[in-house]
């Protein structure tokens, strides 16, 4: 049976890199493969050694395991205690947030964004009480693809109680420029406890294979570590993420792609008349507070084929090849033409 996602003929709800492996990298995983009978390595360690020798940091402190929402799910087993329970994080977030808080039995406070999209730190620090294991900040957001504001991470982790983890979610960092990005050791060092989370499935593309890591502080991540499963990663992660990193250069001029389609993108909408947040990630968040005008968007979608992730303040729609960004172009010209005919102007505002 097919999916909706299966049968919309642009994939653009889950920010999946759009390309498939690279040649090298399927020659590699299609060759590993052939040891198919065999069992992984019984916890990781091989694939944290090259993950830490790869970005400068001590293997200790990197805890791998199936994607970000695995590690996600291992972080908050070991810091949503009893009378520790709460997590605070912004709304909207990644979905796996709040859904993973509920299976460990914690609760979710959730926090609604500033009008510009970015993360409203003071409200958050403000929600962070006795009651609070874990706080979750994303850089760059999901869904706006907003980032931190310089300095504002360390004023608030500055007054944050150190008991509480504070997740820094940077599933998307690499499509930002090396020099924009948070330098995660001197990050860690003054703050032991920061957990960054990262995945290989954006920008590295390797999203079928579930291989995520957090990079902490070594005690925090030796907490984290105690609730991996034996056996749980598939022989193929390390061959694909030792294929990606061998591949570098293909890789970045991919993401390179990536993110001029990103920036020709949200310049197009622009000159539409949407109003959109500035984004660092590999998607748009395109707000639309009049439900009329999201029906039409939602409908345009449809009749092109293109599947987004909807919200009830807006769609969010990850940059994907040319020609379904130009699908998405052509769908939100034609929402627009169509809006100015009925009314002579709608605002996205
Ligand atoms: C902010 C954020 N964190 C984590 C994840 C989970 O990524 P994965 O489990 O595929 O590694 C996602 C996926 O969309 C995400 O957007």
């Amino acid at each position: 049976m097919l999916t909706a996602r299966m049968s919309g003929r642009h994939s653009l709800a889950l920010n999946e890199n759009p390309y498939g492996p690279l040649p090298s990298v399927r020659h590699s995983l299609e060759q590993a493969l052939a040891s198919a009978n065999r069992y992984p390595e019984y916890l990781p360690h091989r694939l944290a050694r090259a993950i830490a020798a790869r970005i400068g940091c001590s293997p200790e402190q990197i805890v791998v395991g199936a994607g970000a929402t695995g590690v996600i799910m291992h972080i908050l087993q070991a810091f949503v205690a009893p009378g520790r329970a709460r997590v605070v994080m912004a709304e909207p977030i990644f979905d796996g947030y709040p859904v993973l808080t509920a299976t460990v039995r914690g609760h979710s406070v959730m926090v609604a964004l500033a009008a510009d999209g970015s993360q409203d730190l003071d409200a958050m620090r403000a929600a962070v009480d006795a009651r609070t294991g874990v706080v979750v900040l994303c850089d760059p957001h999901n869904p706006t693809g907003t980032r931190l504001r310089a300095g504002e991470l360390t004023g608030f982790l500055d007054r944050i109680d150190t008991r509480v983890a504070v997740i820094l979610d940077e599933a998307y960092i690499e499509f930002v420029a090396p020099d924009q990005r948070i330098d995660t050791e001197t990050l860690l060092a003054a703050y032991p406890n920061v957990i960054v989370v990262r995945t290989f499935s954006k920008a590295f593309g390797l999203a079928g294979l579930r291989v995520g890591y957090a990079v902490a502080d070594p005690q925090a991540a030796a907490r984290i570590a105690r609730w991996q499963v034996p056996f749980g990663m598939n022989i193929l992660a390390e061959v694909g993420v030792r294929a990606c990193y061998a591949a570098e250069d293909e890789l970045n001029e991919r993401i390179d792609a990536i993110t001029s389609e990103r920036d020709r993108v949200s310049v197009a909408l622009r000159r539409l008349g949407y109003v959109l947040p500035d984004s660092s990630a590999n998607h748009l968040f395109v707000p639309l507070h009049d439900p009329a005008l999201a029906h039409r968007v939602s409908q345009a979608f449809c009749r092109a084929g293109i599947h987004v992730r909807k919200y009830s303040t807006g769609v969010r729609i990850t940059v994907g090849d040319r020609a379904a960004n130009q699908a998405v172009l052509t769908s939100l010209a034609e929402v627009r033409a169509a809006a100015h005919r009925l009314s002579g102007s709608v605002s996205t505002r």
